[in-house]
């Protein structure tokens, strides 16, 4: 006799089965389909972006967003709002099959979970940073101090491969008013939009590591990858298409082959002739980050009456 786990209506309870028995009753052979389970930020930088990936990829959830957990309508989809730092931990421990966190987060857990997509929001950095009016001059001024930080594993890796001896105060939340209240010389702590710091009289001075929101995984049995697989196809599908821009112009005939080599698009740019004799439309993709450089040497190269419209899914 063994104890497997098992869902109904998404609640987990437990079934026995004998050895034999044991292949058989898998977690969707109780006319309950499989649900992948998703654990994403409950409030912070990363909730929202987090909730509009999802929404992006078209899936619809029950009763709104705000609850501790919700179930998708139209995917095979449960949703579970967690604070970040218990993410990895979630997620290694099989809670939830995949979740959305920063790489900060991940590296601080020392999780053995999966990264399986870098998902290009939450973009920022873990900085130290230190009261505005202190001179800094560089890494060796923090050499016996007193730095506070919730990224206590981050920090020390940092100060070991500078060569530098620091006191790591560790703390789990409002790390910016450390040194205001004398617990600390410095911070280590996540910057985004720096108002943070910025409003608590601090400056950056080093950065210790880059960080984004990533999509992570556990141990997933075969039907839980098949539904993260369809669910990464729809990420990978909206990424894409937010990287890029629908445009439509207007060219002289003789410059065609010219304007077509700026924009060569997914396969080859569409040309349909205008009604005025001598011109053609020309309709094609481009890439957001090289966006201004093309549209000014389309230009340049006679093009006109140009249209860019963005891209709201972009299957390859
Ligand atoms: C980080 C950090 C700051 C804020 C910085 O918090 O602790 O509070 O973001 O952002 P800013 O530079 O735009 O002001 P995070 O969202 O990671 O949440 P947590 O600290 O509660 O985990
Ligand atoms: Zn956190």
């Amino acid at each position: 006799m063994t104890i497997q786990r098992a869902c109904c209506n998404g609640e987990p309870f437990f079934i026995y089965c004998s050895d034999d028995e044991k292949q058989r009753k898998t977690l969707n052979s109780m006319n309950q389909p499989r649900k992948v389970r998703i654990a994403i930020q409950k409030s912070g930088r990363l909730n929202e972006d987090s909730i509009r990936l999802l929404k992006e990829c078209g899936i619809e959830f029950e009763n709104g967003m705000n609850k501790l957990k919700s179930s998708a309508i139209n995917f095979p989809m449960e949703v579970l709002f967690l604070r970040d730092d218990d993410i990895p931990k979630y997620v290694e421990q099989g809670v939830a099959d995949i979740g959305i966190v920063g790489e900060n987060v991940l590296v601080e857990s020392s999780a053995a979970v999966q990264t399986i997509e870098k998902l290009g929001f939450g973009k920022c950095r873990l900085s130290i940073a230190v009261p505005k009016d202190k001179n800094y001059s560089g890494v060796k001024d923090l050499e016996g101090t007193r730095i506070a930080t919730t990224y206590s594993i981050v920090l020390q890796k940092f100060l070991d491969e500078k060569g530098i001896k620091a006191e790591i105060q560790p703390i789990s939340g409002s790390v910016e008013i450390a040194p205001g209240i004398g617990l600390a010389d410095s911070i280590c702590d996540i910057v985004s939009s720096g108002s943070t710091l910025f409003s608590n009289g601090l400056k950056e001075v080093e950065t210790v590591m880059y960080s984004q929101a990533v999509l992570i995984a556990g141990k997933c049995d075969a039907e839980a990858m098949r539904i993260v697989d369809r669910l990464l196809f729809r990420m990978r599908a909206v990424r894409k298409a937010n990287h890029n821009k629908y445009v439509l112009l207007n060219a002289p005939n003789e410059k065609l082959e010219k304007i077509c080599s700026l924009i060569p698009g997914m396969k080859s740019p569409t040309i349909l002739p205008l009604a005025e004799a001598g011109w053609s439309s020309v309709h094609s993709v481009i890439e957001e980050d090289k966006f201004w450089e093309i549209i000014e040497n389309l230009r340049d190269e006679g093009a006109q009456g140009i249209l860019v419209v963005p891209i709201e899914k972009m299957v390859i």
